[in-house]
């Protein structure tokens, strides 16, 4: 019967519009070229995680909207201006996870993890989302591979070893000269003195509408501002090192001794802040030469769980953004020579064969033998040439006397030399070959 056309009425073609076939701003597609080199890189993020005993989470993208609010600080840029949120039918407030910290400890509050042997150390991977202006290394959705060290001591060895996971993985994948940033903004004891010293500092000084509003709720933010206005201004701050309490200095002298142990260089930056308010004593932002976005940062978040109404739970962690780092490493040769592991084709010709073909296929995978096909209706020729493409060392070809035979024709695709074997060796055959 021949197919029937549905004509299109104008109106509605015009109605289709070009927005349609455009991802949301800020939101990409990961196209299956980019999967090569992203496997790689999410490969090296378990390999490092389990190394460094990192047991893997994965947490709702939906949460409620009060635990960004409580967790991440209402005065933030995140939860002012970044979230994502919707109303369910049911009425709730959620919000597209704009980090995976905070819900990193409302799952452990929640299955009162503090039971388990602490501190529980975990690791995640997963889309982020926040409604930031979109430009390079910057985007509406984007993923974050996240260590965190949950319980336990404010110990700073766990401070150091998420710096020292992060810093591995970074070099494993390749990311070049790196430094790390470091500072601390202390705790609950001193930093209320060191605001004062700020808000007095900056009471004197022009800055931005934004600085002005914050000054009084936020001071700390206003050493992380980018408006030119507040940029100068900052270099003149008080440094939040000299009004750390004796406990805070210590903590952070032992992170540094740690961070020297292991040979991780670091540079203090003591205007450091973080835009997030769950931090105290430990900061730390990595970044990579030429690049003034911060491909991993971090810190210590003793009070997090508190202000989430639950019991005092030490933690600290770090969060890398995976988009920055595959832009930065996607350079290096050593991706760029990554192709798939050289996989045999198989070739058929003819209906018949299709059938047997995919028993041949289900056949390979219960050996764990990658095999490539191209079950459509393409020509001999056509396969070949593919197989030839994809780099193909061997090619099994698979035609109408063969399946009436019950045997296939194995072509070594670098000198054309073909050899007819019983198909119920060709796995066997083409093993021994692939060790030759
Ligand atoms: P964050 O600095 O907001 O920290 O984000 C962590 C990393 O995510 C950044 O260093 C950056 O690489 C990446 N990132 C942030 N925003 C974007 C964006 N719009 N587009 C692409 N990449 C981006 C946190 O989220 C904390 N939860 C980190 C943490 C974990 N602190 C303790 N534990």
């Amino acid at each position: 019967m021949p197919a029937i056309k549905k004509e299109i009425p104008k109106k509605d073609k015009e109605a289709v519009k070009p927005e349609l076939f455009q991802s949301p701003k800020g939101m990409h597609d990961i196209l299956p070229a980019e999967w090569i080199l992203r496997d790689k890189v999410y490969k090296v993020a378990k390999e490092i995680a389990e190394f460094y005993n990192f047991s893997k989470i994965e947490t709702p993208i939906l949460e409620n909207v009060e635990l960004f609010v409580r967790g991440v600080g209402e005065v933030t840029d995140i939860v002012e201006k970044e979230m994502f949120t919707l109303r369910t039918k049911g009425g709730d407030k959620l919000a597209l996870r704009p980090e995976i910290t905070a819900p990193v400890m409302r799952s452990y509050l929640q299955h009162g993890s503090h039971k388990l042997p602490q501190p529980l150390k975990l690791y995640y991977l997963g889309p982020v989302f926040r409604h930031e202006k979109p430009q390079a290394g910057r985007y509406r959705q984007f993923t974050q591979l996240g260590f965190e060290i949950v319980g336990g001591e404010s110990d700073p060895l766990y401070d150091a070893q998420s710096i020292i996971a992060t810093y591995r993985f970074l070099e494993e994948v390749k990311v070049k000269n790196m430094t790390v940033q470091i500072n601390s903004i202390g705790c609950r004891v001193c930093r209320p003195n060191y605001r004062r010293r700020l808000v007095e500092y900056y009471k004197k000084q022009k800055i931005c509408k934004d600085c002005a509003n914050r000054l009084d709720k936020n001071p700390l933010r206003l050493l992380d501002c980018k408006n030119e206005i507040c940029a100068p201004v900052k270099i003149g701050a008080p440094s939040i090192l000299d009004s750390l309490c004796s406990a805070c200095k210590a903590h952070f002298k032992e992170v540094l001794e740690f961070l020297d142990e292991v040979g991780i260089p670091y540079s203090l930056n003591p205007h450091l802040v973080r835009g997030l308010d769950y931090y105290n004593r430990t900061v730390f932002e990595i970044f990579t030469e030429g690049s003034d976005l911060a491909l991993a940062s971090g810190g210590r978040y003793d009070y997090l769980a508190e202000m989430l109404g639950g019991r005092a739970t030490p933690a600290t962690g770090v969060a890398v953004g995976m988009e920055r780092i595959i832009e930065t490493v996607r350079a290096d040769t050593a991706y760029q020579n990554h192709r798939f592991r050289p996989k045999v084709f198989l070739i058929h010709v003819g209906e018949v064969t299709k059938k047997k073909g995919l028993a041949l296929i289900e056949e390979f995978r219960r050996e764990n033998m990658p095999i490539l096909e191209a079950l459509g209706k393409d020509s001999l020729s056509a396969q070949l040439e593919r197989a030839a493409k994809m780099k193909s060392p061997i090619a099994l070809i698979f035609g109408q006397k063969e399946a009436y035979e019950e045997s296939i024709i194995i072509r070594d695709m670098e000198n054309g030399v073909q050899e007819s074997v019983p198909l119920s060796k060709v796995v066997e055959e083409v093993k021994r070959r692939l060790k030759a």
